[in-house]
């Protein structure tokens, strides 16, 4: 043993496992900093061992507007740690509002009616299905919780408590390798008064300042404190109000969307996976149509669903593009959007330049169908699936 050292350790140092969890979701998300900080905090603590014992492994509340990227961020942990948005348990709590629907969480009792045809969703198996050898760790997200019943709150004061819960056949089910989510548009009416102004902060130019931001974060809160009740709300680690997305969030969400748009065309089946682009001034376009603070991004993405996706699908049905094909999309003079052909057999080099030599690799014959559903766009996740 060697005594008398006097070495500075740096506490903020982060592991680089936690560094890549933190890009992976950056890459994803914009703009929403505080979520991002706290669930690498957790993901930190977790590969740690340091989570407390006896409890789930995080309690986030996120509130906040429509469409701002709740329920996505959720999703890029999954994807972030098991490759696939969907690994995660998820319990709509406008399904359970009548206190008798909690049959379909936790299953019934023996002998009640159609006992052995329930299975219950949040069973010990189901937490554990993404589970691997060197990860144990399971997603929960309890949306819209402002919509749940009593027999709902009350399963769920238990769980945030003592992380665990037990089922209509009394079996135990534990929770304490669960990082437990809770999303809620509460306050987001409270949140938008404020930015209207009506309650006497004006706007300046339509531009959103960080006081504004603060009483906007204030004003959720609020809202929650008075709808839930201060049990529930000394159980949760953080409440993560989500910000009204601005404008220069919306274009970089553009360019997210519209890779995922081109990954969807990669991943479709059949042999016509093209690669398009757009020019700056239809991505002015779709900008301006699918602005509106109140919806967030969700009308970003009608407006591209609408502009772009729509009259793709009906050059691939109708054939007119194929395999390796290069489109242009533009204004021309009356504002209306084009769609140019400009090359053909154009796929490798442009898989190369767009996603890397391992996409590429693939084959231009079936671009992408090998490669998981999130690899091209993240390097893949963080977690081997063996
Ligand atoms: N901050 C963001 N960064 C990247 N994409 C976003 C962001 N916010 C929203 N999006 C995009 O908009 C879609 C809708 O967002 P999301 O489902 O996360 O909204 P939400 O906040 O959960 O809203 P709601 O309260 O209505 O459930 C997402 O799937 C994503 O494509
Ligand atoms: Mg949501």
């Amino acid at each position: 043993m060697k005594i008398g050292l006097n070495v500075s350790l740096d506490p903020s140092r982060r592991s680089s496992d936690a560094q890549d969890f933190d890009s992976a979701i950056r890459r994803k998300i914009v703009g929403q900093e505080d979520a991002i900080e706290k669930v690498t905090e957790i993901f930190q603590m977790f590969s740690a061992g340091l989570n407390a014992p006896g409890r789930p492994v995080g309690n986030l509340l996120f509130l906040g507007p429509t469409g701002s990227g709740k329920t996505r961020v959720v999703e890029a942990v999954a994807e972030a740690l098991f490759g696939d948005p969907r690994a995660v348990v998820k319990i709509d709590c406008a399904e359970f509002q009548h206190s008798h629907e909690i049959a379909k969480l936790i299953g019934s009792p023996p002998g009640y009616l159609g006992h052995r045809e329930t299975h219950p969703l949040l069973t010990q198996e189901a937490l554990n299905q993404w589970h691997t050898d060197r990860f144990k760790l399971s997603l929960v997200l309890f949306d819209e919780i402002e919509k749940a019943s009593d027999a709902l709150w009350q399963l769920l004061l238990g769980i945030l408590d003592k992380a665990t819960l037990t089922l209509g056949d009394n079996r135990r089910v534990d929770l304490s390798r669960c990082l437990i989510f809770l999303t809620s548009n509460l306050g987001a009416g409270e949140m938008n008064e404020v930015l209207n102004g009506t309650m006497g902060f004006a706007r300046p130019n339509g531009k959103i300042d960080s006081k504004i931001d603060k009483k906007m974060s204030n004003a959720a809160i609020e809202a929650a404190r008075r709808k839930f009740s201060p049990e529930f709300m000394n159980r949760l680690d953080k409440i993560v109000v989500f910000k009204t997305l601005r404008p220069e969030h919306l274009e970089k969400i553009l360019e997210i969307e519209l890779g995922l748009v081109q990954q969807r065309i990669l991943h479709a089946t059949g042999n016509n996976q093209f690669v398009f682009s757009c020019t700056p001034r239809v991505k002015a376009l779709l900008l301006r149509e699918g602005t509106d603070f109140k919806y967030g991004a969700r009308h970003l993405k009608r407006a591209i669903e609408k502009n772009l996706v729509f009259p793709l699908a009906n050059l691939v049905a109708t054939a007119q593009v194929k395999l390796g094909d290069y489109i242009r999309i533009d204004l021309n003079e009356e504002g209306i959007m084009t769609f140019v052909k400009e090359a053909e057999g154009a796929l490798v080099p442009v898989l190369l330049e767009k996603y890397g030599p391992e996409f590429a690799s693939q084959g231009a014959a079936k671009a992408g169908r090998h490669v998981g559903r999130d690899a091209a766009a993240s390097g893949g996740p963080l977690i081997d699936h063996k």
